[in-house]
């Protein structure tokens, strides 16, 4: 794809429960586009940035918070991380750049539904999602037991969610907002129990899609 400055950036939003293989696969892609000449942005939620450092702090078990706090916190954070006037999502967006974000709303959705009615959830998120839907929304869907296995062999704390009933609760609250939001929303939903590389293909095949073939255009920007 042609670089346009007057044409925004695509919006692309991985999510899928923890160890997943979301950084894995969102790092891959980075890569690739890079390769294509694309302006990227690599970002995640929740955020470096104060309020995100507050919720891992929550999530890590350091301090102590009511869910509805915590769901509160998460949608202050998406908004600065989107509509923050330097660097935010939707100020990178309308450069040109792509942004490519580790979770957004629909983590919210899937999560802070474990405690919360979930109409509630998606009802505190619709500034963000009414400013800015991701142009895709791609889940990577591995089992709670093998995301497990991952999270005990890599990690000698578990967070808050890092727990089998929590990852299996949040993968179902994932495919219930899905079935919700799908006539608003581009969901595409990527078997994730295969290796690295197979699912790095089927994420791009639909990337592609995404840009209307990005080696074609390629071959255009190369020729002389
Ligand atoms: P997430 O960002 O969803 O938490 P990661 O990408 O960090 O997940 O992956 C969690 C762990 O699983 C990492 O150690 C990573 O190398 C490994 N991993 C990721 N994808 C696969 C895969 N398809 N097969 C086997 N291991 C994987
Ligand atoms: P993350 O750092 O992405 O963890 P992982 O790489 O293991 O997937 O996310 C930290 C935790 O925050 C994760 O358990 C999911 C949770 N979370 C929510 O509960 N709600 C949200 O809106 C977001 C963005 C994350």
């Amino acid at each position: 794809m042609r670089h346009d400055p007057l044409r925004p950036g695509k919006f692309i939003a991985f999510e899928g429960i923890d160890g997943a293989g979301k950084s894995t696969q969102l790092s891959l892609l980075s890569y690739k586009l890079i390769n294509k000449n694309i302006p990227i942005h690599v970002t995640c939620e929740p955020t470096n940035r104060p309020i995100g450092t507050m919720i891992r702090q929550m999530l890590s078990g350091q301090m102590q918070s009511h869910p509805a706090t915590l769901a509160a916190l998460f949608v202050a954070d998406r908004t600065d991380h989107l509509l923050n006037p330097t660097e935010g999502i939707l100020a990178k967006v309308h450069q040109g750049t792509t942004v490519l974000t580790d979770r957004y709303y629909f983590s919210s959705y899937a999560y802070q539904s474990a405690h919360l009615d979930m109409e509630w959830v998606i009802h505190i998120n619709s500034l963000c999602a009414n400013t800015l839907r991701p142009d895709m929304n791609i889940f990577i869907d591995t089992p709670p037991e093998i995301c497990f296995e991952r999270l005990i062999k890599h990690r000698n704390h578990l967070d808050l969610y890092e727990k089998i009933d929590s990852l299996r609760q949040a993968r179902a609250d994932y495919f219930i907002s899905f079935d919700k939001m799908r006539h608003l929303e581009n969901i595409q939903i990527i078997d994730g129990q295969r290796n690295i590389d197979e699912i790095a293909d089927e994420i791009w095949g639909v990337i592609e899609k995404l840009y209307g073939g990005i080696s074609t255009a390629l071959n255009d920007t190369v020729r002389p």
